[in-house]
């Protein structure tokens, strides 16, 4: 079998204006799935303290978490290019700390580019990133390292003030040199104009139709919680009803001694 052309940050950063397919994952089974459906990205978003680790939001995942997490992704991809997220406090609080933290993901994590949140105020560290050989993915908007700043997991960018300083940001993550950015949660219109504004790829979520690509979250697009999910995603799957009908049916056959069958015992 001829091996799949591998996807880099290179060639992302060269498809503004095509539609470019994101979607997270935490571990190498749904990695390999989600690899063979030929996304182009996939995420090891920190929204795993969320969906694998129950937390209320990402702030208390740790830099060893997302190596631990991206590990196991970056063994099932083979094709995708494999981003992961700087947690909370990887890099807010001096360069350095951001440099190291980076260098980690890639040289542990072994993650082929990082995706850090902010606009302006990271743009120097997107910049020295870039110059030491590490890609870079910006991500402006609904920013969710900042939930307390915000007071919620609000749509961001309704004012004027609040539009025009996010996309200043993405400019300043753009001119830094970024590969590519993710617009959450703003409104279409403003997700509209920084893809205009922007000669790199912006990558959707929420953020509507105009964006060079889109990011789901897996469990949201997989269906995996049957009860939930945020507005803007699409369930492609109920993998939640599906596998509470297996467990019930698996539950059901042992008590009523139908599992194993004969087949399904050694000899
Ligand atoms: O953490 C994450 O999964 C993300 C995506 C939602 C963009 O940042």
């Amino acid at each position: 079998m001829v091996a799949a052309k591998k996807v880099t940050s290179v060639a992302l950063r060269e498809r503004k204006g095509e539609k470019i397919a994101a979607v997270t994952a935490y571990d190498v089974a749904f990695a390999r799935l989600a690899d063979r459906a030929l996304v182009d990205i996939v995420l090891v978003g920190d929204s795993l303290g969320m969906v694998v680790q129950g937390l209320q939001n990402t702030l208390p995942v740790t830099l060893d978490e997302m190596i631990y997490h991206c590990r196991m992704v970056a063994r099932g991809v083979e094709r995708a290019h494999v981003v992961a997220d700087m947690p909370f406090l990887s890099y807010q609080a001096s360069l350095e700390d951001g440099v190291r933290a980076a260098g980690r993901l890639l040289k542990e994590g072994v993650a082929e580019s990082v995706k850090l949140e902010g606009g302006a105020e990271v743009a120097g560290l997107v910049a020295r990133l870039s110059a030491i050989g590490i890609p870079v993915m910006g991500h402006v908007g609904m920013t969710p390292q900042s939930v307390h700043k915000f007071g919620g997991f609000k749509v961001q960018g309704r004012t004027d003030a609040q539009a025009q300083s996010i996309l200043a940001g993405a400019r300043a993550l753009a001119d830094a040199g970024a590969y590519a950015v993710v617009v959450e949660n703003v409104p279409p219109a403003l997700a509209a104009e920084i893809t205009r504004a922007v000669a790199i790829p912006t990558i959707g979520i929420g953020a509507g139709p105009a964006c060079d690509g889109q990011v789901l979250v897996m469990h949201d697009l997989l269906g995996l919680d049957p009860d939930w999910s945020p507005r803007f995603a699409r369930r492609y799957a109920e993998l939640g009803r599906d596998a509470i009908a297996a467990f019930a049916a698996y539950v059901a056959d042992v008590r009523a001694g139908k599992f194993p069958s004969d087949k399904e015992t050694a000899r």
